[in-house]
C-alpha cells in the first residue's frame, strides 16, 4: 500500500537574477575640458611622488616608471618566506569570523570598496602611469571595471545563496596571484570575488606594480575588511610557490598570468584548486565582406592598446586573398599603426606608451627577426632614451606554422597572414592551442554563423575590438592552452561559484 504524502511542498518562487539591478561605472569623459584639467592636476602631484611601503621584513625593491626607468616611483620592503607562512596562519585564524559574516556585511564591505575607488580615481590612475605605463587613456576604464567587480561580485554570492536545496560555504583562504598589465582592475576582481565569497586573501601581486597593488588595497582595508582578512604579500616568484602554492592551508589559487606559470603550479601540487586565466595568440579574421575602414581601427585599437601587452589583444591579422592584395586596405593600415603617437605615459596625448620592461625573448625576437617568406609593412623602431619605448609594427605575410603564428609575444607587433576561405582562417585560429578572445570583421551573416559556430576561444567578437572586455555585458575568460580550472568567466555570473563549497544543506555525515 502507497501512503500518500498529502502534504503540498511550498513551492519556490523563482529566483530573481538579483545583478538585473547592476549597472556599469562609466569610464571619464575626456572630451569635457574640465576632465583633462583635473587629471593634469592630479598626475603633477604623483610626477614626483615615491612611496616607502613597510611590506615584509626582507629585502628592499624598487619599482621604477617605465616612461622614466631612472625614477624610482616606490620602495618595498619584499615578504619573505616566514612573512608569507606567518600570513597563512594569519588568515587561517581569521577565518572562523570572517566565514560567519553574512553575506550582506560582505556586500556592504564591498560597496564601500566601491565607492572609496570611485573617489580615488585620479590617484588610482597616477598609480598605473608611473608604475605600470599606462596610458591615462587605458588607465581610465581599469578603475571603472575595478568599481564594476565590486558591486557585481556580492550580487551573484547573494543570488546563488537564494537557491533552494544548496547550500554555499565559502573555500578557506585563497591566494590571488596577479599581472602588472592590468595592475589595478585583476587583482581587484580576484580580491572582490574571494571576499564576497567568505574566503580570506593573500595577494602576491606582480613586482613590477606594487605600488598599485598596494594603493588597492589600502582602499579595501579604509573600507574596513579586516588586515588579517585580505594580505599583501609582494614577494618573490619562488617565495610565493613555496609559501602559498605548497600550502596545504591554501586550497585555492586565483592565478592571471603565463600558461608556463599554470602549469607550473599543477605540477608542483596536483590538487591545488586553481582558477587560471592565461595567456593568447589572439587573432581577428577580415574576410572580403568586412566593412575594411571599421576593420582597421578595430585591429589597431585591439593589436596596440598598452602597447599590446594585453593577454585579449589581436595579434594576428588574417586577410582573406583579396583583402591582403588590396594595396588601398594595406595602405591604411600602415599609416594608422604608423601615425599611433609614441611616447610618455605622462604626456596626456600619447596612444602608446612604454613596455614594462625591455623586451626579452620572444618578444625581442619577434621585434627583431623576420622568417623566410616574411617582410615589415611597418618597422617596429626602438626610440633612443628609454629602452623600453617601441614604435608599433606590423609584419607582412606570416606563414602557418611559424614563429609569429604560434608565438605569444605580448608586445607591439601585429602577424599578418592570408587566408582562401573562412574554414581556413578558422583553422590557423585553432591551430596555436590557445582560445581567449577572437575577431570577425564581416558584414555577412552566413560568415558570421560559420564563424561563431567553430571558432575555438572564449570571447568572441564581431565587428568590435577584442579587447576591453565589460564586466556583466563581456564575461571574460579562455579555453584550451588560455584557461586552466573550472573554467568561469571573470565578471560574470558563475565567477564566484568555485569560490565556494557547494552542499546540499544537510549536516555531514
Ligand atoms: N579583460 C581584459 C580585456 O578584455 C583583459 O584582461 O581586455
Amino acid at each position: 500500500r502507497r501512503t500518500q504524502d498529502r502534504r503540498v511542498r511550498p513551492q519556490q518562487p523563482p529566483v530573481a537574477e538579483h545583478w538585473t539591478k547592476f549597472v556599469n561605472e562609466p569610464d571619464t569623459d575626456w572630451s569635457l575640458p574640465h576632465n583633462a584639467q583635473w587629471i593634469e592636476s592630479v598626475l603633477g602631484k604623483w610626477k614626483d611622488r615615491c612611496d616607502t611601503l613597510d611590506t615584509g621584513s626582507g629585502e628592499t625593491r624598487e619599482s621604477t616608471d617605465p616612461s622614466r626607468p631612472a625614477v624610482v616611483v616606490c620602495r618595498y620592503s619584499e615578504a619573505t618566506l616566514a612573512d608569507v607562512e606567518a600570513a597563512v596562519e594569519t588568515a587561517t585564524a581569521a577565518q572562523a569570523d570572517w566565514r560567519g559574516t553574512s553575506v550582506r556585511h560582505r556586500h556592504d564591505l564591498l560597496r564601500s570598496v566601491a565607492q572609496i575607488l570611485r573617489e580615488r580615481r585620479g590617484d588610482l590612475i597616477a598609480t598605473m602611469v608611473a608604475d605600470g605605463g599606462k596610458t591615462v587613456l587605458e588607465a581610465d576604464p581599469e578603475v571603472s571595471e575595478a568599481i564594476d567587480f565590486c558591486e557585481f561580485y556580492p550580487l551573484t554570492v547573494d543570488h546563488w545563496h537564494r537557491q533552494s536545496g544548496i547550500k554555499l560555504e565559502p573555500r578557506g583562504n585563497v591566494a590571488v596571484v596577479t599581472p602588472w598589465n592590468f595592475p589595478l582592475a585583476i587583482p581587484c576582481g580576484g580580491i572582490a570575488a574571494a571576499l564576497a565569497a567568505g574566503n580570506c586573501v593573500l595577494l602576491k601581486p606582480a613586482s613590477e606594480t606594487v605600488l598599485v597593488a598596494w594603493h588597492l588595497c589600502q582602499a579595501f582595508w579604509d573600507a574596513g575588511v579586516p588586515k588579517d582578512v585580505l594580505q599583501f604579500l609582494p614577494c618573490a616568484g619562488r617565495v610565493a610557490e613555496a609559501g602559498l602554492v605548497k600550502n596545504p592551508q591554501i586550497e585555492t589559487v586565483i592565478l592571471t598570468g603565463g600558461t608556463s606559470t599554470a602549469k607550473r603550479m599543477l605540477s608542483v601540487r596536483s590538487d591545488l584548486h586553481l582558477l587560471a586565466e592565461t595567456g593568447g595568440k589572439n587573432a581577428t579574421i577580415v574576410t572580403s565582406m568586412a566593412d575594411r575602414d571599421l576593420a582597421v581601427k578595430h585591429v589597431v585599437q585591439s593589436a596596440f592598446g598598452h602597447s599590446g601587452q594585453k593577454c585579449s589583444a589581436t595579434s594576428l591579422l588574417l586577410l582573406e586573398n583579396d583583402v591582403f592584395e588590396d594595396k588601398t586596405f594595406r595602405e591604411m593600415l600602415a599609416d594608422a599603426v604608423s601615425s599611433i603617437r609614441v611616447g610618455s605615459s605622462w604626456d596626456l596625448s600619447t596612444k602608446m606608451g612604454p613596455l614594462i620592461k625591455p623586451p626579452q625573448a620572444e618578444l625581442n625576437q619577434g621585434l627583431k627577426s623576420l622568417d623566410d617568406d616574411e617582410s615589415w609593412l611597418v618597422i617596429p623602431e626602438h626610440i633612443v632614451d628609454n629602452p623600453n619605448l617601441y614604435r608599433p609594427g606590423v609584419k607582412w605575410n606570416i606563414r602557418p606554422g611559424s614563429f609569429t603564428h604560434l608565438t605569444e609575444l605580448f608586445g607591439p607587433v601585429l602577424g599578418v597572414m592570408r587566408f582562401s576561405r573562412l574554414e581556413e582562417a578558422i583553422e590557423i585560429v585553432r591551430s596555436t592551442g590557445y582560445g581567449l578572445t577572437s575577431g570577425l570583421e564581416s558584414l555577412d551573416d552566413r560568415e558570421i554563423a560559420l564563424w561563431r559556430d567553430s571558432v575555438h576561444a572564449g570571447n568572441l567578437y564581431i565587428n568590435r575590438p577584442t579587447t576591453g572586455a565589460i564586466v556583466l555585458r563581456q564575461p571574460f575568460g579562455g579555453v584550451g592552452l588560455s584557461a586552466y580550472g573550472p573554467g568561469v568567466k571573470a565578471g560574470g555570473p558563475h565567477y564566484v561559484l568555485p569560490l565556494m563549497r557547494v552542499t546540499d544543506g544537510k549536516p555531514a555525515e
